[in-house]
């Protein structure tokens, strides 16, 4: 059985695009012969968020609500936290001793990374190893397959070659993870640029309805369309967007009325709006429920960080014998 593990930090509440780039595919992988683990990543997300680590405490139970409203099904996948698996550590541990900084420092993520985030102090030993950490986190489930986006894999590479060392070191023990891949395109944010918190451009899954209304209605639409007669151009439009992944059945009659301006923009995002808006319904409401029930919620994780950690001491076991550090 071919094993699948990926995770997401908890920086946050999740949104569409964490929906449809990542958990759509995610929960169907259970019912594809997949042996899936899924983890919240609080470690790594200590990693950037070091100066306010409460807030990662509050996230995880965030990101878990998130998690189970947007139908991953803990009888199908094992939902866990990652620090509630203490083996992912000492794994990173010993992995750290076998790579190179080198490796580390080329890593474009990294270097992107510390680009972007100016204003945190990130000359920090642990985001450096961030992908060491991460490696371990694949590893220690011994997972072949590892669903991420595009962004991330430059650190499945560095988890391929930390693999291949390792086994060339101490003996054959890991599989070389590779990915599986989503088709669906980057899903822009209501600005159009990418959809990231920072931007304020996102809609979340916990939105409600007046709230994604009022989201679609300040959206940006096609700048070339001044006057309601401009044709319309629905291929650089974030709106247009949205209508093929929430309404894909009217998409095309859409396409052709922008660009002949049969149909205005307001009219545009008030369709869309009420689309997201019955979308999103079913996994707010679930995600209600789930909220008035956190007991629930921490028995899940409880009970995936248990599920995991049986794993996940085995391979360490292997991987310290493989090492000599346990006869
Ligand atoms: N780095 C990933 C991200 O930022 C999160 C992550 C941590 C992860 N460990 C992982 C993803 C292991 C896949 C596999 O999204
Ligand atoms: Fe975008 Fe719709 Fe306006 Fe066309 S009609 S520009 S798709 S909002």
């Amino acid at each position: 059985m071919k094993i699948v593990l990926s995770g997401m930090r908890p920086t946050g509440p999740l949104h569409i695009g964490h929906f449809f780039g990542a958990l759509l595919n995610w929960r169907q992988l259970p019912d594809q012969g997949y042996r899936c683990f899924y983890m919240i990543a609080d470690w790594h997300a200590l990693s950037t968020e070091y100066a306010s680590p409460q807030q990662i405490r509050n996230n995880v139970e965030e990101v878990a609500l998130d998690f189970l409203a947007a139908g991953l099904d803990p009888q199908k996948s094992t939902i866990f936290v990652q620090s509630d698996v203490p083996e992912h550590t000492e794994l990173h541990l010993l992995l750290s001793m076998i790579t190179p900084v080198a490796w580390l420092e080329r890593n474009p993520v990294y270097k992107e990374q510390l680009e972007a985030l100016q204003d945190k102090e990130l000359n920090t030993y642990g985001f450096l190893g961030y992908p060491v950490l991460q490696a371990a986190d694949i590893l220690i489930y011994k997972a072949n397959c590892v669903p991420i986006g595009i962004d991330q894999l430059p650190h499945l590479e560095l988890t391929r070659e930390i693999s291949r060392r390792f086994n060339y070191l101490y003996g054959p023990l890991f599989p070389e993870p590779e990915a599986l891949l989503t088709e669906t395109p980057k899903i822009p944010g209501t600005d159009n640029r990418k959809m990231s918190k920072s931007y304020n451009n996102c809609i979340y899954l916990k939105d409600g309805p007046e709230t994604i209304r009022e989201k679609i209605t300040n959206m940006f639409t096609d700048p070339r369309r001044i006057y309601r007669r401009d044709p319309g151009h629905p291929e650089s439009c974030p709106v247009f967007a949205y209508h093929q992944l929430f309404n894909l059945a009217e998409a095309q009659s859409i396409a052709a009325s922008c660009i002949s301006a049969a149909i205005g923009c307001t009219d545009c995002k008030r369709n869309l709006a009420e689309k997201v808006v019955s979308f999103l319904q079913v996994i707010r409401e679930k995600r209600q429920a789930l909220d008035a029930d956190r007991e629930l919620v921490r028995k899940i994780l409880a009970a995936g960080g248990q599920t995991a950690r049986a794993v996940a001491s085995e391979t360490l076991g292997q991987a310290k014998k493989a090492c000599s550090f346990k006869p």
